[in-house]
């Protein structure tokens, strides 16, 4: 069967509430308030006219391009949103783009990993693991591509 056509473009003010429900549903994203993304390069996928994910990045003059956050709403994965989102960064940027990925994350990781990211090191010990303990943590990958 083929795929519901995405189409990507930038995201509004009046897309924050979506936005925000998508966010509050995918607790291994980053957890921003939705407001902070329009002061920053943030992009949507809307899937048969919906909100389907969301993408944020930041330009760190000269070259560098942080991804801060990616997520799809849980009813639309795995039918090309994150990587439509992902491609879409891409062909925005010149330059190094990296990001940080919890290591447990292994959707995220296969997803950056698709598109050509590769590990570039480790902040041990970055993240809090939901439902671990206080003090046990996860480390962080640094994943890098270069354009
Ligand atoms: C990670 C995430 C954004 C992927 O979004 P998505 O729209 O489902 O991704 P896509 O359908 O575009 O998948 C593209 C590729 O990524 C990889 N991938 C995505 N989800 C995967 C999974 N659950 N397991 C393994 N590989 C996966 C596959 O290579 C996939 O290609 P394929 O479907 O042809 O096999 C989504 O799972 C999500 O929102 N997770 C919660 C939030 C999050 O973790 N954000 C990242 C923070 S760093």
């Amino acid at each position: 069967m083929s795929r519901a056509a995405i189409t990507i473009r930038r995201m509004e003010p009046g897309d924050l509430p979506e936005v925000e429900r998508i966010q509050t549903s995918s607790p291994e994203a980053s957890q921003w308030k939705p407001e902070d993304y329009l002061h920053y390069e943030s992009i949507v996928a809307e899937l048969a006219g919906r909100i389907a994910g969301f993408a944020v990045a930041r330009r760190l003059p000269p070259d560098e391009i942080e991804i801060l956050n990616v997520a799809t709403g849980p009813s639309s994965r795995r039918q090309g949103v994150g990587k439509a989102l992902l491609r879409e960064l891409l062909n925005l940027h010149e330059g190094v783009l990296f990001l940080e990925v919890r290591e447990s994350n292994s959707a995220a990781r296969a997803l950056y990993e698709a598109a050509g990211f590769r590990e570039a090191g480790r902040r041990k010990n970055y993240y809090a693991k939901a439902g671990i303990p206080a003090g046990l943590r996860e480390d962080a990958v640094v994943m890098k591509l270069q354009k």
